[in-house]
């Protein structure tokens, strides 16, 4: 869709219009500004969400869209249905209208070894006459199918598989996934309707992103990256539907009518042909990744290997679809009322499996938190034995109606943690017992307690034993002090004799004990004894992190230790002062604040300090002679070229300086995506210089 020339002049156009932009200058006309910025905008759309390689910063790319949503806004008539501005929707929906899909959505006739494909092609070649077949393999994506209408090159409907025969009407969710292009060339190839079949997912990263924040915020996990496409695109309230992160990938034209006189494309004699066709008119489609081959062996070859790939994939896929290449062959072979007879999944060894639900455990965290912990029969899932399962809160177990001796559908989908799908509630027998869950804690057994607004049950004793070894076993971890070879089993091991009650006791070791203990050898020694003398110079952020305040993460401790000289700075700080650094809400602030306003806490740092540990931001001693000595910066918003604490390391190795917020004394603010209330009030400011990810990485003369 976008030859080389094209995509040149579409980044002139960009840069022509961003500086008209500062001049507040139109192109010629108003029609031909809001059409170059509707080209540009779409064009960037592809780029980010299709390509994944982007050609414009975020920033620029807001400013563009901004810009054309005034100039829609002042002349609401020269609205087009394809503007990218449409894609935002207003209100909710009420409910999802049935719609009927122009071609049955037929599903997939299985096969799970390599007998199973012989088979499918010996009946391939007999029914055809052929002796050997060209066969088009392509990724099984483990998402919600959809299908989408282009009437005269718009994007008419999206609708849910449903029944097969009929969908939910799902347009406006639709519209809000990027990759999916509002409006599509088809009239070039003379084609006025057609109907595309795809599938919608959400890549494992974006995946488990949403479902940390989601336990962050004491929301059960969503159970699967498949569970989340589906739920998703039923979503009522399609600005919702927009921060999933959703990406399609579409697979099949399965119905076209042609433009009076016009003939057939060519491309559309193959699937092959038609998975390119759809990459050109600016579709994601399985193109790069599908393989054409003749004969069945090839085809099982490639199915064997791809299994093996199916992890260095950013997102799930089930199995492989095999289907013939040639469209007059693919005729020839038909359908059944269930499958086409030319096609044919792979499917993947199983990631599912049954077992009995033996005991539930109630684990108490390092917050208290108490989880409560699935025990079943162990199972081989995907090539690990699975024995137990968190059931996250007191609710899951609700909403799943487990009990115990339940026989469990449990899933293990790549690198996700293992879950229960669901009870199996026919194979009961009447034996099965409720799960109650415990009134007091099982370590301490102080009574636990269930804020209003949470989830989790708790138990606020902080010096129950099981929150206190839980602790020293987040202080050791490597995303901490990061105190190699000590590790969870040497904690428990010398809690449990008495050799370590607290955390600084992991400098106060008595190692001659510990050189009697069963498994101690001298040289195990010496490496425990040496990892926890260097964990002592470890960089104030690990130590912030590692003392486990409650809803402090690393990037929060980055930002904490960035901001004082010592650790005890922060004995002082107001809530007020918390909360003006970047990204630090008051959930946040109110939790580290009270954790630097209790006196255990204050004495167990000044033991640290005591024993050596360092307290201090060592990056604060600047580097005078650095290019950006003396110069302060902030960031806001994300960066997409670097990780904010690397950008902001860069900063203060030049000998730079980061604040924590927008004042006079600011020099440069560098915005990223979603840049909110800092931009603003820089712009207020007029000698703080504004600069993009890209204006950045240039000041800084650096290569990404
Ligand atoms: S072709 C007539 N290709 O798998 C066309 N389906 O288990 C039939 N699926 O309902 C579909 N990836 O939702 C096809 N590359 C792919 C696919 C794919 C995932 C889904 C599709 C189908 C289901 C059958």
């Amino acid at each position: 869709m976008y030859t080389k020339e094209i995509e040149i002049t579409l980044a002139q156009l960009a840069k022509d219009l961003l500086s008209r932009l500062q001049q507040q200058q139109l192109l010629q006309s108003i029609d031909e500004t809001l059409d170059a910025l509707r080209r540009v905008i779409s064009y960037n759309d592809w780029r980010y969400y299709v390509q994944s390689e982007p050609v414009i910063s975020d920033y620029e790319y807001d400013q563009l869209f901004a810009w054309l949503k005034k100039l829609e806004q002042e002349h609401p008539e020269l609205i087009t249905a394809d503007s990218p501005t449409q894609r935002v929707a207003k209100g909710l929906t009420k409910e999802f209208v049935t719609v009927p899909h122009l071609v049955p959505m037929l599903s997939l006739e299985n096969s799970y070894n390599a007998d199973d494909l012989l088979d499918w092609d010996r009946k391939a070649r007999e029914a055809s006459g052929l002796a050997e077949i060209e066969y088009c393999i392509e990724p099984k994506f483990d998402g919600a199918s959809i299908s989408l209408i282009y009437e005269n090159d718009q994007l008419t409907r999206g609708a849910t598989r449903g029944d097969g025969v009929a969908g939910e009407d799902i347009t406006v969710n639709i519209k809000q996934i990027r990759s999916i292009p509002l409006s599509a060339r088809f009239s070039k190839y003379g084609i006025h309707q057609i109907e595309i079949r795809g599938e919608v997912l959400i890549n494992k990263n974006t995946f488990a992103a949403f479902n940390e924040k989601r336990i962050a915020d004491n929301l059960p996990p969503l159970a699967n990256p498949r569970n989340a496409a589906s739920g998703s695109l039923r979503m009522v309230d399609p600005n919702e539907v927009a921060k999933r992160g959703l990406e399609a990938f579409l697979y099949h034209m399965s119905f076209h009518t042609m433009n009076p006189g016009q003939t057939e494309p060519a491309a559309l004699t193959t699937h092959s042909g038609t998975l390119e066709l759809l990459s050109t008119l600016g579709f994601r489609s399985p193109a790069k990744e599908k393989k054409v081959v003749k004969g069945i062996q090839a085809v099982i070859d490639h199915c064997l290997w791809f299994e093996n790939e199916r992890d260095n994939l950013p997102y799930e896929i089930d199995g492989m679809v095999v289907k013939v290449n040639d469209y007059q062959l693919q005729d020839k072979l038909g359908m059944t009322t269930h499958h086409p007879r030319w096609a044919i999944a792979y499917k993947f060894k199983a990631r599912q499996a049954t077992s009995k639900l033996r005991a539930v455990e109630f684990q108490v965290g390092r917050t208290g938190s108490i989880t409560p912990v699935a025990k079943i029969d162990p199972v081989p899932i995907g090539g690990v034995t699975v024995g137990s399962i968190s059931l996250f809160n007191e609710e899951v177990i609700k909403e799943k109606d487990l009990k115990l001796g339940d026989m469990v559908l449990v899933e293990r989908a790549g690198d996700v943690i293992p879950y229960i799908v669901k009870s199996v509630a026919d194979l009961r027998d009447g034996t099965e017992q409720d799960i109650v869950f415990p009134t007091h804690c099982p370590v301490c057994h102080d009574k636990l307690v269930k804020p209003a607004e949470e989830s989790v049950w708790r138990c606020t004793n902080i010096n129950c034993e099981a929150q206190v070894v839980e602790r020293m076993i987040h202080f050791v971890s490597k995303d901490a002090m990061d105190i190699k070879s000590f590790g969870e089993s040497n904690v428990r091991k010398f809690f449990s004799l008495g050799l370590l009650k607290e955390i600084p006791g992991i400098y106060e070791l008595d190692f001659e004990k510990i050189g009697q203990l069963e498994g101690f050898g001298k040289k195990s020694l010496t490496n425990l004894e040496t990892a926890i003398a260097q964990s002592k110079t470890q960089p104030l952020h690990r130590l912030i992190f590692g003392l486990g305040i409650r809803y402090v993460g690393e990037t929060t401790a980055k930002t904490l230790a960035n901001a004082v000289t010592h650790i005890m700075d922060l004995q002082n700080w107001t809530e007020e002062q918390i909360l003006a650094l970047e990204d630090i809400g008051p959930k946040v602030a109110g939790s580290i604040r009270s954790f630097f306003a209790n006196a255990d806490n204050i004495a167990m740092l000044n033991k640290l300090a005591a024993l050596g540990i360092n307290m201090e931001n060592t990056k604060k001693s600047s580097n005078e002679s650095g290019n950006l000595s003396g110069q302060t910066f902030l960031f806001t918003g994300t960066l997409h070229k670097l990780k904010r604490s690397d950008a902001e390391e860069l900063v203060e190795k030049e000998g730079g300086k980061i604040v924590s917020g927008v004042s006079s004394k600011l020099n440069y603010l560098v915005v990223g995506e979603e840049a909110g209330s800092k931009l603003e009030k820089a712009k207020k400011i007029n000698t703080i210089k504004i600069l993009t990810e890209e204006e950045f990485i240039q000041l800084l003369n650096i290569n990404i």
